[in-house]
């Protein structure tokens, strides 16, 4: 990780030296590093010093880091990582224009990985946009819930398959391996996801870094919100009537959250979670029973799904 956190630095530097600030304000203000940590961690499974590794860790943190500034755009955020966002600290344009520098940067180091490499990343690029467009045109006639997962797979999941696939393919793993790694990887990133936006409802600014029921407040429906609406017990008529109101007055967001921290539908999210994560444990029977890198995937799947227990 200190090798990725360096080539990270060394790959942002600009001429336009605005540029490298606005990209390393995100870039410092935290972050878990899970895409690139999930490459090494998948990298065990052959040779994690192998060439390409680091790189590859970089591409998908770059690539993670510039959607962030262009999601922030889009939905309006102020803080992000516990730092003001790009959009309310610079405006639109800055966190445009840096999110398309990362986008290009992250692009550049594709290239060093080969052509496979190249369509890996371009594909994994138009699922990755084809979410958030899903999201952005919302549900439509269909199925609100089975929209929903569907973006969650498209904005979030592909990336995280990417990052599992990559760090597998580079460090010489078997196709086989490679594969089952990409399905485990698709299953935690959908997992995080929901947990995400579990915890945009659950948790305080303090714990997330963001500011508790953005979702909401922008009339996002996400897992927790789907599945309360669902309900027909009339003691939630308050809840589902507050649900069909513009939330960005404060005190009815207020009671809006406080009324769906305390539904059972936050339970039900959470087993949503949980059963995305025993898919991804399962996946890992293609590595060896009791083999440090299967129970550091193991584990990794486990931390997600008590992230909101
Ligand atoms: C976070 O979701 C957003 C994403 C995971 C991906 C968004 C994708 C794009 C903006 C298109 C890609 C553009 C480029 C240049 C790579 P969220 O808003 O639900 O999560 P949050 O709570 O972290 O804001
Ligand atoms: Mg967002
Ligand atoms: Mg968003």
């Amino acid at each position: 990780m200190a090798e990725v956190e360096d080539e990270l630095e060394r790959v942002i530097q600009s001429e336009a030296r605005f540029v490298t600030d606005a990209a390393r304000h995100l870039m410092h203000a935290g972050g878990k590093r899970f895409r690139p940590l999930l490459v090494l961690l998948a990298a065990e499974t052959g040779d994690p010093a192998a060439d390409g590794v680091v790189t590859a860790a970089c591409v998908v943190e770059l690539t993670h880091l510039a959607s962030l500034y262009h999601d922030d755009v889009m939905d309006e955020a102020e803080l992000r990582r516990g730092a003001e966002s790009a959009n309310h600290r610079w405006d639109n344009l800055v966190a445009i224009l840096t999110g398309d520098f990362l986008f290009s940067k992250s692009s550049e180091l594709t290239a060093r990985l080969g052509a496979d490499a190249v369509r890996i990343q371009a594909e994994t690029f138009t699922r990755l946009v084809e979410g958030q467009i899903l999201e952005t045109l919302g549900p439509g006639e269909g199925d609100p819930l089975e929209h929903y997962l569907r973006v969650v797979a498209g904005k979030t999941g592909s990336l995280i398959a990417t990052s599992a696939r990559y760090g597998a393919r580079f460090a010489g793993a078997s196709l086989e391996v490679e594969d089952a790694l990409t399905a485990y990887g698709e299953k935690i990133g959908e997992a995080f996801q929901l947990s995400d936006d579990i915890l945009d409802v659950a948790s305080d600014a303090e714990e997330s870094g963001k500011t508790p029921g953005t979702d909401l407040r922008e009339g996002v429906l996400t897992l927790p919100v789907l599945l309360a609406k669902r309900s027909t017990d009339p003691a939630d008529a308050r809840l589902l009537e507050l649900l069909e109101e513009d939330l960005t007055d404060d005190s009815l967001h207020a009671e809006a959250l406080r009324l769906l921290r305390a539904h059972p539908a936050m339970a039900e999210a959470r087993s949503y979670v949980q059963e995305r994560a025993a898919e991804a444990r399962e996946l890992l029977t293609v590595l060896p029973d009791g083999s440090p890198v299967r129970e550091a995937l193991d584990a990794f799947a486990e931390l997600i799904a008590v992230r909101t227990a």
